[in-house]
């Protein structure tokens, strides 16, 4: 038996988890960002991989979801996709992630003439690549850009239907301001009659509005990002009572300029109103790191105790759509390191 974490830190960093809120597009680091282009004889808009690092200088979301789209431009094929979620799965599995429930954003590679066979065959294959080499559990998260139309989302939906199998929710995302949950109600009344559960991003930049739009007029199950739930007293209790999950990313919400600095993120607050808060990277190639990273800087601001630790890994099992004899047995491992 490995001795037992002599800090909270090292419990955090240890302990099984889930990650529920990461994009693979997100993922792309600068270094397998240039051998794409190479391999695809593709030119990116940056002279060598230390000046893309510095374009990660962003303002507001937007301004980060233009350099993420033009960077997503070097996956063109099956192998792209499938190198991608290995090289994910790896730097996951490396800080203690045993379960991955991954977003795609299908409609920035259909829209560039990148057949979908090529994203689902590249993803599902880097997928059991993952489980075989690292034992990392993995879902597949559909999101529909909702920058984009209404009629865009049901054409990419009528598109997955010989793929439904491999995608095990679907969700919502890019830019939030002035494209509110409502706009998809339809879209996401047909994702729930194929028996496919919902997520959506909402109350990133968006108000807390958009979060109580996402649970009644889309019936999402968790809330990528929901920071600004504190706005709405009556919804905090509601998250709580019903125990639905936000999938929160705090070295993101600061990168893109949510908050100023991770001391005055919501998330003490979320804790405190028995929220159950789960902790992710969003977009780790473009946010300055992983999961062990958000949570290293996250103990640094709040100096957080094995129990909020453990009760925080507990969250990410709970409201992940892993097994239930996986979730069992992860829930005692955590228990097991205290
Ligand atoms: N797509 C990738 N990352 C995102 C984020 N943080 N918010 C909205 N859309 C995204
Ligand atoms: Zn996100």
């Amino acid at each position: 038996m490995p001795p037992l974490p002599r800090s909270a830190l090292e419990l955090a960093c240890r302990m099984p988890k889930a990650e529920l809120h990461v994009h693979i597009e997100g993922t792309l680091e600068p270094d397998l960002a240039f051998t794409l282009a190479r391999r695809n004889g593709l030119q990116l808009p940056f002279a060598d991989e230390a000046a893309l690092q510095a374009a990660k200088n962003f303002t507001d979301l937007q301004s980060f979801l233009d350099l993420y789209y033009a960077c997503a431009d070097v996956l063109r094929t099956e192998q792209d996709f499938a190198d991608l979620m290995e090289a994910y799965l790896a730097r996951a599995h490396a800080d203690g992630v045993v379960h991955a429930e991954i977003f795609f954003d299908p409609q920035t590679h259909t829209a560039r003439g990148v057949p979908m066979a090529s994203v689902m065959a590249g993803l599902t294959a880097g997928q059991r690549a993952g489980a075989r080499r690292f034992g990392v559990k993995t879902r597949l998260i559909l999101c529909f850009l909702r920058h984009l139309s209404e009629d865009d989302a049901f054409a990419t939906l009528r598109e997955t239907e010989p793929y439904l199998a491999n995608i095990d929710g679907f969700g919502l995302d890019s830019a939030e301001r002035d494209h509110p949950p409502h706009k998809f109600v339809r879209v996401f009344e047909r994702v729930r009659s194929l028996g496919k559960p919902v997520v959506a991003h909402a109350g990133e930049e968006g108000p807390a509005a958009y979060i109580t739009e996402a649970l009644d007029l889309l019936g999402a199950v968790r809330i990528d990002h929901g920071v600004r739930a504190v706005e709405d007293p009556a919804l905090m209790a509601r998250l709580a009572r019903d125990r639905v999950a936000l999938t929160v990313c705090p070295l993101s919400n600061v990168r893109l300029r949510v908050f100023p600095e991770l001391a005055q993120h919501t998330l003490p607050a979320l804790i405190a109103a028995g929220i159950p808060v789960t902790i992710n990277s969003d977009d780790p190639a473009y946010f300055g790191g992983y999961m062990n990273d958000n949570i290293r800087a996250l103990q640094a601001a709040f100096h957080w105790d094995r129990e909020i630790w453990a009760r925080l890994g507990h969250n990410s099992i709970e409201a992940s759509w892993a097994d239930p004899a996986d979730k069992v047995r992860w829930h005692a491992e955590i228990d097991a390191l205290l």
